[in-house]
């Protein structure tokens, strides 16, 4: 399986931090907050990966990055993002990438503790569709959030005043080599962007979305409380634990 790294966005709810450079490369702790989403990669087996990035800083993860020689790799792919269209827009200019395999997709801002390993094993296995990972959180409404019926999830919310659950969908999702085919069908939200979790309602429908639940914490990092908190729990706990 492959891996993605979504990494573009203007991260405009990080201004001023983010009017001269890209969130991606913001601190978190110790290392700049790619290195995590890389990381959960790696340590999933995956080692076949493409940054996707955008706006005026596209270099720097170049620079930062180079063949990711810091996380043992020998080679790194990159592509560029114009403007700002959405996760699932991002995403679709890893068709030529993914060649109609499956993929596995971290945002660039999702930090986790431990690994999600026993998901990416699970999906190896999955003939198709799509397999997204759930954790209970105290704020469901920043995020999308899974509606359920038994343990069946009927239809995902992104961002609901009225969360049908305390569960959040985390930012690492796993697609078969339909995908692509999904995006393209895709119109633009309220917020004018192209919403990962319509890709991920396509599955519901055709009955094809599996699900897990993460352990350990995770959190994104894409606001001023919750890059501080990331930074806080990295360096309590550390992070991309085997
Ligand atoms: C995105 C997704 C949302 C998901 C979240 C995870 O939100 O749209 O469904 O729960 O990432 O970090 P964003 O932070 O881009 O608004």
């Amino acid at each position: 399986m492959k891996g993605i790294v979504l990494a573009g966005g203007l991260g405009t709810r990080l201004y001023p931090l983010t009017r001269v450079t890209n969130k991606h490369l913001l601190p978190v702790f110790k290392e700049p907050m790619i290195y995590y989403p890389i990381r959960t990669l790696i340590n999933a087996g995956i080692k076949d990966i493409l940054i996707v990035t955008g706006g005026n800083n596209a270099g720097d993860f170049l620079r930062l990055l180079g063949n990711g020689s810091d996380f043992g790799l020998k080679h790194l792919n990159y592509t560029y993002q114009e403007g700002e269209g959405g996760i699932a827009a991002a995403l679709g200019l890893a068709e030529h990438f993914a060649d109609r395999g499956k993929i596995a997709v971290v945002l660039g801002d999702n930090i986790i503790e431990k690994n999600v390993l026993k998901a990416v094993e699970d999906f190896r296995k999955q003939e198709r569709g799509a397999k997204i990972i759930l954790k209970e959180v105290p704020d469901p409404q920043r995020f999308g959030v899974p509606a359920f019926e038994k343990d069946r999830v009927i239809r995902i919310d992104e961002k609901p005043a009225m969360p049908a659950s305390s569960y959040a969908v985390i930012g690492i999702y796993m697609y078969d080599g339909g995908v692509f085919d999904v995006i393209k069908t895709l119109k633009p939200s309220h917020r004018g962007e192209l919403e990962i979790t319509d890709v991920n309602n396509h599955y519901i429908r055709e009955g094809t979305l599996t699900w897990e639940t993460l352990e350990g914490w995770w959190t994104d990092a894409g606001t001023f409380e919750s890059l501080q908190y990331a930074g806080n729990m990295v360096a309590k706990t550390g992070a991309n634990k085997k």
